[in-house]
């Protein structure tokens, strides 16, 4: 009989993208996607390692796959992704369970492993390195019903942030080929997806030499963007180092490049700048938030940002807080500087107390808060135009999202999913806008 799998992904974009090459390998090789954790006969756990807090919501979830195991000592249990790259034998040792782990790099043995296990139950880890992202696999209608979609472009980072665990557990950088990114795209296009967004931990250093014609990364979005029946293209994230004029320009030149750029600050302190190791200064940030704001004052700019890093006085605070001010972020995703074992900084002493990392977190986020809801309100009255993804979550309008990232609520007919339409905003709120179709 069939086995059937069910993954639990947990983390970034990356993470989904990776689930997806996951389920579409074992799907076109006889295996049955089951999405009741109780029923399935695999189930893979695809886990995050960037803060503490995804690292114990990975954990409690495998304990709770315990009482299962007891009843049925068939099932397969395994921990994919950055966490089980970074402890998987330690994971192997506290959790008998677990019959395999296996890091961001070694995907492409998937269907091995598993039916490996299957037939001689011994317990693997495989959290090598050095390997190349395997390629995609097509199965013709795993995207049904979906509009959007990821490609990964890149793997790893070379940056070594000093608080940031990536480039321990996915390896330095790797650009893949733009003729396989190309094909992907026309798969994912020929799949009903009408939008497309780019992966990567830093994708404005994409590079390819290996061929005759050398390519950058806006050149790969030249040559994504003349795909017919494409409707949009987006990427994320950017490194505020690497980004260049030429891919400034692609927001004026390319007509389906989403007007929406993700360009993580995490701190608005030099101090604290120098001290996480991210390659720029407070000034230099700011010169190139208002390069982007003159390229084009409709482009939306979010963020990522940290408090509590080891030795963040309140000044130093301060210019966070003067910063996200200073910028208007149209949102930010914000956290509490966490140790991750092995990297530099959770080596560092001066460590902030959990007290006052929530007593800050608290204060930006209000401050926040009050910027998006005053960004959103000046939207209402204006013109949009809306790429529809289907029912909205409470099941009774249309769902979709402007060129800015920003979701529409909407009512309309659900055949509309995967076309733009024209939108006038109603009303804002915190996470989305109302909108009324046009015509
Ligand atoms: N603690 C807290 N936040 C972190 N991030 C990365 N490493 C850490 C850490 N050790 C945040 C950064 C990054 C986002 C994906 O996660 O803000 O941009
Ligand atoms: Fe981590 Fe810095 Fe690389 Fe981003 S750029 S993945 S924060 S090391």
């Amino acid at each position: 009989m069939n086995k059937r799998f069910h993954i639990q992904t947990m983390g970034c974009q990356m993470n989904e993208y990776d689930s997806d090459f996951l389920a579409q390998s074992l799907i076109k090789n006889g295996f049955l996607p089951e999405k009741d954790v109780h029923r399935a006969d695999i189930i893979l756990i695809n886990t995050c390692a960037v803060r503490a807090k995804p690292e114990q919501k990975a954990c409690s979830f495998l304990g709770r796959m315990a009482d299962l195991k007891e009843k049925n000592p068939e099932l397969i249990v395994g921990m994919i992704g950055c966490l089980a790259q970074m402890k998987g034998k330690e994971l192997m040792r506290r959790f008998p369970l677990l019959d395999f782990v296996m890091g961001p790099r070694e995907l492409g043995h998937i269907l091995e492993s598993v039916e490996g296990i299957i037939r001689e139950r011994q317990r693997l880890v495989q959290t090598a390195l050095d390997k190349v992202p395997p390629s995609p696999v097509k199965c013709t209608g795993y995207f049904q019903n979906r509009t959007s979609g990821f490609i990964s472009i890149m793997e790893g980072c070379n940056n070594f942030c000093s608080y940031c665990i990536v480039p321990y557990v996915r390896g330095r950088e790797f650009f893949r080929a733009p003729e396989d990114i190309l094909e992907e795209a026309r798969y994912l296009i020929s799949e009903g997806i009408r939008e497309i967004t780019l992966l990567g931990q830093n994708v404005n250093s994409y590079v390819w030499k290996e061929t005759q014609n050398k390519w950058n990364f806006s050149s790969l979005l030249h040559e994504l963007a003349a795909l017919d029946d494409l409707l949009r293209l987006r990427f994320t994230t950017s490194h505020p180092k690497d980004l260049s004029d030429d891919l400034l320009a692609c927001f004026a030149n390319i007509e389906k490049l989403a007007g929406h750029i993700h360009l993580p600050f995490q701190a608005g302190s030099n101090r604290i700048l120098k001290s996480m190791r991210r390659g720029y200064t407070r000034e230099q940030y700011l010169a190139i938030i208002e390069k982007i704001k003159t390229c084009d004052e409709d482009i939306a700019i979010t963020s990522d940002v940290m408090v509590g890093f080891p030795g963040e006085t309140e000044e130093d605070f301060q210019f966070t807080l003067d910063l996200i001010e200073h910028v208007e972020f149209d949102a930010l995703f914000s956290f509490k500087y966490s140790d991750r074992e092995g990297t530099p900084a959770a080596e560092m002493s001066e460590k902030i107390s959990e007290n006052v990392k929530i007593a800050r977190l608290q204060r930006l986020q209000d401050i926040q808060n009050g910027i998006t809801l005053k960004k959103n309100q000046r939207l209402v009255g204006r013109q949009m135009t809306v790429l529809v993804e289907g029912a909205s979550k409470k099941g009774e309008q249309l769902t979709g999202r402007t060129s800015s990232n920003k979701v529409v609520n909407f009512d309309g007919d659900v055949t509309l999913a995967g076309r733009l339409v024209e939108v006038t905003v109603k009303a804002s709120y915190l996470n989305s806008l109302k909108g009324e179709i046009i015509g």
